[in-house]
C-alpha cells in the first residue's frame, strides 16, 4: 500500500520547462493513468518519480518521505518501458529471476516467485524459451513479470503496450488490469491512447504542455471536463464546441450557435446559471455527439438542419449536421438518417451541454 505524492514539482531542460508546478496525491494501490499528447511531459514525470531524472523544485514523497534526493535503486520502484529490453541470451525464467538474483534471495524463494508471477501472466509454458522465440505480447508479459517479481513499492509503466498491434493491445490491457486487481500495487501508467486510459484507470491525470489539466475518474473527466482542453481531448469523436449566444425568448432560453438563424431551446434556468455570461462574446457551448438528439420528423424544440455527411461505424453512425456557419457532429443509431443531404431535426440535450469561457478555456460549471 504505497502512497506517492508530488508537491510543486518543476523541471526544466535548459530553458524549456517540461513540468510546471505539478501536484498530485496517489493513494495506495491506486491505478493512475497519465494521459496527454506527445511531448507534454509524461515520461519525464515518470522518470522523475523513479529517480531516473532529477527535479529542479518541489518534493516527491513515497509513503510520506521525500525521496527526490534518493538514488533510483533506493526508491524501490519498478519501471516498464515501451521498448522492452530482455536479455537475449537468457531464458524467460532467467530474465524474470534476474532482479532477484541481485538480492540475497534463496534459490527456492526465487523459483517460487518466478513461477507465481509466470502463472499470473500466463507464461509458465514459455519459461524455458529464449526471448527471440516469443511474440511481442509475450515479450511484454515477460518484461512486466521481471518488473513485478521483486514486489516493488510501486510500478511505473511508460506506454508498455504502445508498440503492439490493436488486438494484442486489447488483450494485454485486460491482462494488466487483472494483474493489478490480483497484485494490487500502486501503479502509474502512461499512455496517449484514451481508450486504454479510460479502461484501466481508477483516476486519469490529463497533462498538456507540462501542466496538469484535470485529475478524476474516467467518468468525471468525460462528463465534467474542467476546461476546453480536457473537453476536446477526451472522447471520440471530439466534443462539438461552438461560439454561442444566449437570450430569453417566450419563457425559455435560446442558445444560438455559430451565427445560425435560429437558436436551440434550453430551460429558462440556464439564464440564471450563466449569471451574466450570456451577453459576452466569450461563451462557448460544448456538446458531445451523443448529446445531440436527432429526429426525422419535426418536433417541438427541434431545429431543422441538413445532414451533410454520414459516417457509418457499424454499431452507430456519426452524422454531420449543418448549423449556421458550423457543423455539429451527432451520434445516431445505424442507418437512422438514410441519406446525406436529407433535412432532419435536431436539439441539444440540455443536461449534456457544457459552457466554457473562451478567454481562459475554463468550464463555467453550469449544469442543467
Ligand atoms: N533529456 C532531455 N533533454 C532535453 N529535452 C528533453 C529531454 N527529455 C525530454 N525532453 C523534452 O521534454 C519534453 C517532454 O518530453 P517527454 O518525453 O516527457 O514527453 P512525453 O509526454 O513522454 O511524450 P511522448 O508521448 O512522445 O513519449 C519534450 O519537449 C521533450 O523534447
Ligand atoms: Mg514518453
Amino acid at each position: 500500500m504505497t502512497e506517492i505524492e508530488l508537491r510543486g514539482v518543476q523541471k526544466w531542460f535548459g530553458s524549456l520547462q517540461v513540468i510546471k508546478d505539478f501536484n498530485l496525491s496517489i493513494a495506495g494501490n491506486e491505478f493512475i493513468v497519465m494521459l496527454g499528447q506527445s511531448g507534454c511531459g509524461k515520461t519525464t514525470t515518470l522518470r522523475a518519480i523513479a529517480g531516473l531524472e532529477t527535479i529542479d523544485e518541489g518534493d516527491i514523497l513515497i509513503d510520506g518521505k521525500p525521496v527526490q534526493h534518493l538514488k533510483c535503486s533506493d526508491r524501490d520502484i519498478a519501471m516498464v518501458f515501451q521498448s522492452f529490453s530482455l536479455y537475449p541470451h537468457m531464458t524467460v525464467y532467467e530474465n524474470i529471476a534476474f532482479p532477484l538474483r541481485a538480492t540475497r534471495t534463496s534459490r527456492g524463494d526465487i523459483d517460487e516467485a518466478v513461477r507465481e508471477i509466470a502463472k499470473v501472466l500466463r507464461i509458465t509454458h514459455l519459461l524455458d524459451r529464449k526471448p527471440s522465440a516469443l511474440s511481442g505480447g509475450d515479450m511484454q508479459r515477460v518484461a512486466i513479470g521481471r518488473a513485478l517479481v521483486r514486489q516493488p513499492k510501486a510500478m511505473l509503466m511508460d506506454e508498455p503496450i504502445g508498440a503492439l498491434d490493436a488486438k494484442l493491445r486489447e488483450e494485454m490491457r485486460a491482462e494488466i488490469k487483472r494483474l493489478h486487481i490480483k497484485q494490487g500495487s500502486t501503479t502509474i501508467y502512461v499512455t496517449h491512447d484514451q481508450v486504454e486510459a479510460m479502461s484501466l484507470a481508477d483516476r486519469i491525470v490529463i497533462m498538456h504542455e507540462g501542466v496538469l489539466q484535470q485529475v478524476g475518474t474516467p467518468e468525471e473527466v468525460y462528463a465534467r471536463p474542467q476546461n476546453l482542453f480536457v473537453a476536446q481531448f477526451v472522447g471520440s469523436p471530439v466534443m462539438n464546441v461552438m461560439p454561442a449566444r444566449v437570450r430569453e425568448e417566450a419563457g425559455s432560453a435560446r442558445v444560438t450557435v455559430d451565427d445560425a438563424a435560429e437558436g436551440f431551446q434550453f430551460p429558462r434556468e440556464l439564464l440564471m446559471k450563466l449569471n451574466g455570461h450570456a451577453p459576452e462574446d466569450t461563451l462557448a457551448l460544448g456538446v458531445r455527439p451523443e448529446g445531440i438528439l436527432v429526429s426525422r420528423e419535426p418536433r417541438e424544440g427541434y431545429l431543422p438542419v441538413e445532414a451533410q455527411i454520414i459516417e457509418p461505424l457499424g454499431s452507430h453512425d456519426i452524422v454531420d449536421l449543418r448549423v449556421g456557419e458550423g457543423m455539429l457532429r451527432a451520434r445516431t443509431p445505424a442507418g437512422f438518417v438514410p441519406r446525406a443531404g436529407e433535412q432532419v431535426h435536431a436539439r441539444i440535450d440540455p443536461v449534456q451541454a457544457h459552457f466554457f469561457d473562451t478567454r481562459d478555456g475554463k468550464s463555467l460549471g453550469v449544469r442543467l
